[in-house]
């Protein structure tokens, strides 16, 4: 047993504190040290795509709509004024419209080759266990029970709602921003209030998809959680070690193995070079990306606070 290179000390995780990797360990593929792939390029190019959109989107919307605040001046002036801040704005709705395009092929393919079954393991639809382990980490929040050790199939209760919520939301972003972009268009078919009624809308949505789904939920799972902080690799190199992911994922791992499945889904190594060159580009955007959500997080707290001294 000890002549076997596992790559679990890789991982930070030694046998002993972790029999639960004896099942990984035993599996041949390990001494290899190769990876789980987690998410495909499509999968991390959209993720980009929506990211970089997205921060776009905040970036050119928030100055119009605090626009007699000084900063909302200042920054504009510094973006090129209200015409190329709406350009900008566009633009990036342009990509974020793209990409939901391209997710609803996605999922489109995904029921084709499923023959119209959405659910079950590895799916996004969530199931009683999601329900489960929600309140196990509820009652672990507020102090009744010590921390629970989730058995976490693909995608965890977390991921799911915040899938759905951003879902929603760039839906909700989406049908507002084209009315509020074409209003001729909107009102030639549509009865004016619902000008009014999109401002309003996108308005809101924005504030309540960057305060609450991107600084407060998202931030706090992909970047903040212990186990994941300052970013998770694999939604950039698409992939991370087999035994973590066995120790993450246990559900998932166990139904790979049991279907014979599991070489399917693993990656080659990164040679030395390459890993180097993905450092670098990994802290660059994580750099960018942390100081992104720090400053979305100051902003959210002076909306907050001049909406409470306006009572
Ligand atoms: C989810 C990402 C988005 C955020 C955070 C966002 C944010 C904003 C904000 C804060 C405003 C200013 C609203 C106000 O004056 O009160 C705005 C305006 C606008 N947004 Fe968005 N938006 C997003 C997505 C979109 C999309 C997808 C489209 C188009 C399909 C769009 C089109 C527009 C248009 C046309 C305006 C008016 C801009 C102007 O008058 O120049 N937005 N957006």
């Amino acid at each position: 047993m000890a002549s076997v290179d596992t790559g679990i000390e890789e991982a930070g995780i030694t046998l002993e504190q972790a029999p639960e990797h004896a099942s990984a360990a035993m599996h041949p593929a390990i001494h290899i040290r190769k990876r789980f792939r987690r998410f495909t390029p499509f999968q991390r190019w959209v993720h980009f795509f929506i990211m970089v959109s997205f921060s776009i989107l905040v970036l050119t919307g928030m100055p119009l709509k605090y626009s007699d605040q000084a900063w909302a001046q200042t920054w504009m002036g510094f973006i090129g004024g209200v015409q190329n801040s709406g350009m900008l704005h566009r633009f990036a709705a342009i990509i974020m419209v793209t990409c939901v395009i391209c997710m609803l092929g996605f999922f489109a393919t995904i029921l084709i080759r499923t023959r119209g079954r959405f659910w079950g393991p590895g799916s996004m639809v969530p199931n009683w266990q999601d329900y489960r382990d929600l309140k196990a980490m509820v009652n672990w929040f507020i102090g009744r029970t010590p921390r629970p050790r989730l058995q976490l199939d693909r995608y965890a209760y977390y991921e799911k709602g915040e899938f759905w919520a951003a879902s929603a939301g760039v839906t909700i972003m989406c049908a507002t921003g084209a009315i509020l972009w074409y209003p001729e268009v909107a009102a030639r078919v549509l009865p004016g209030i619902v000008i009014n009624f999109a401002l309003v809308n996108h308005s809101g949505g924005a504030l309540l998809a960057m305060g609450f789904v991107v600084v407060f939920w998202h931030f706090f799972h992909a970047h903040l959680r212990p186990e994941a902080f300052p970013m998770d690799k694999a939604m950039y190199n698409g992939g991370l070690p087999l035994e973590e992911y066995a120790h993450e994922r246990p559900l998932e791992y166990e139904r790979l193995v049991k279907e014979g499945k599991l070489e399917d889904v693993l990656m080659e190594p990164l040679s030395a070079r390459r890993m180097q060159y993905e450092n670098i580009l990994w802290w660059v955007i994580t750099g960018c990306a942390l100081v992104l959500w720090a400053t979305f997080t100051i902003f959210v707290v002076w909306v907050t606070y001049h909406w409470l001294i306006s009572f």
